[in-house]
């Protein structure tokens, strides 16, 4: 694949923010991203020279922020697609901890700006002592990229906004394909296989497109998160790292307090804040998990609680009565999370502008962190 180099003029093409650009931008990046690592004639992986699984045991994900969270929704495919042991951490903790590292590991650092320096130090401190490094970075010229064995560009464009958004999603498809590589690799999965999960990621643009259309309902929630001073997100699966980073996005770009949990930990101490008075938006798309979170939203309802319920048509119809619901498309499991990612944007976006906030430069926050 073939690295394409922006031209240096980016502008705000019509957006009131770069933040509202980079959102809208996500299905056509996700599209070309899909073109540039697929092969035209069959739709089989083209990707760059050098990831290779089959001769590895265990997968090591480091990296920050957005870019973290990422990883927190690729170990979740690592683990179904390839059965390949994966392991996730957060760059400022792996690099002290000393962490066990083994000669067939392949470590994976995902970055945006590829400069961040805690991604950074990690990838020093294991460099020669893995089989390989692998950087899934936006800038392919970065410090990140140039360090690693292997680069992955998402292919993601110039990110302005401080608040990632289209590196998110773009990074995930980066991921997704590379699980698809390692499923390959490990004789985890067969070409038949590989068609159907290539045809539901290819669906993938025209779901996010869809998720982005619902924009009268993200405004309207975001009037009532904006009267908020704390909000709870739960999720389960892989939206639980989706629950994070709409947590993560809202306090970034509203400084509203956010938190999120795995939806079956509610019990274990968050569900004391209850009232109500806090909202509480829950990502449960129609999956094999629903019930499970469906069953933590009846407990957030018997309190009291605020809820916002993000989930498919088919979810809406048996969730039964609900204060809030936005209606997400359907969308393979598998995909779920490059759909989720939109509204879990959008939320945060729209409650930013209720509240009059500088959504493309927040207060005390900066796009690439230099310093460990
Ligand atoms: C900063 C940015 C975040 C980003 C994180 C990691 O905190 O504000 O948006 O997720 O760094 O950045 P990276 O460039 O390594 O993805």
């Amino acid at each position: 694949a073939t690295i394409a180099v922006e031209s240096a003029t980016v502008d705000k093409s019509g957006h009131r923010h770069f933040m509202a650009k980079e959102m809208a931008e996500q299905p056509s990046i996700i599209q070309k991203a899909l073109a540039a690592y697929t092969n035209e004639a069959d739709g089989i992986l083209n990707l760059p020279e050098g990831v290779q699984f089959n001769d590895i045991r265990r997968v090591v994900m480091v990296a920050c922020g957005t870019a973290f969270y990422a990883c927190q929704v690729a170990k979740y495919w690592f683990e179904q697609i390839a059965r390949i042991p994966v392991e996730i951490d957060i760059a400022s903790e792996f690099r002290y901890r000393d962490p066990v590292l083994e000669r067939d590991d392949l470590l994976i650092v995902v970055s945006q700006s590829g400069e961040t320096a805690d991604t950074l130090a990690a990838l020093r401190h294991v460099a020669g002592h893995v089989r390989r490094t692998l950087a899934v970075v936006n800038v392919p010229t970065s410090s990140i990229a140039r360090e690693a064995d292997v680069v992955m560009p998402i292919l993601a464009g110039p990110e302005i906004g401080v608040a990632s958004t289209k590196a998110f999603t773009a990074q995930l498809l980066s991921l997704l394909l590379l699980a698809a590589k390692a499923g390959l690799d490990r004789g985890k999965m067969n070409a038949d296989d590989l068609t159907t999960l290539m045809s539901e990621i290819q669906a993938a643009p025209g779901l996010m497109s869809q998720a982005l259309d619902r924009a009268q309902e993200y405004a309207r929630i975001a009037e009532e998160l904006a009267e908020s001073d704390d909000v709870l997100f739960l999720g389960r699966g892989a939206m639980f790292p989706m629950a994070l980073e709409a947590a993560l996005k809202l306090k970034e770009i509203s400084y509203i307090h956010a938190e999120a949990y795995a939806a079956g930990e509610l019990k274990h101490g968050p569900i004391a804040l209850i009232d109500k008075t806090l909202p509480v938006v829950i990502f449960a798309p129609r999956d094999v998990l629903f019930e499970k979170t469906i069953s933590n939203m009846q407990e957030v309802m018997a309190r009291h609680g605020q809820v916002i319920l993000l989930t498919d048509a088919d979810g809406a119809k048996l969730a039964g009565e609900v204060q809030n619901v936005i209606v997400m498309p359907k969308a393979p499991t598998i995909v779920a999370p490059l759909i989720y990612a939109i509204p879990a944007q959008m939320l945060a976006y729209n409650t930013a502008l209720a509240r009059g906030t500088d959504v493309d430069q927040p207060r005390n926050l900066a796009k690439s962190v230099t310093v460990e």
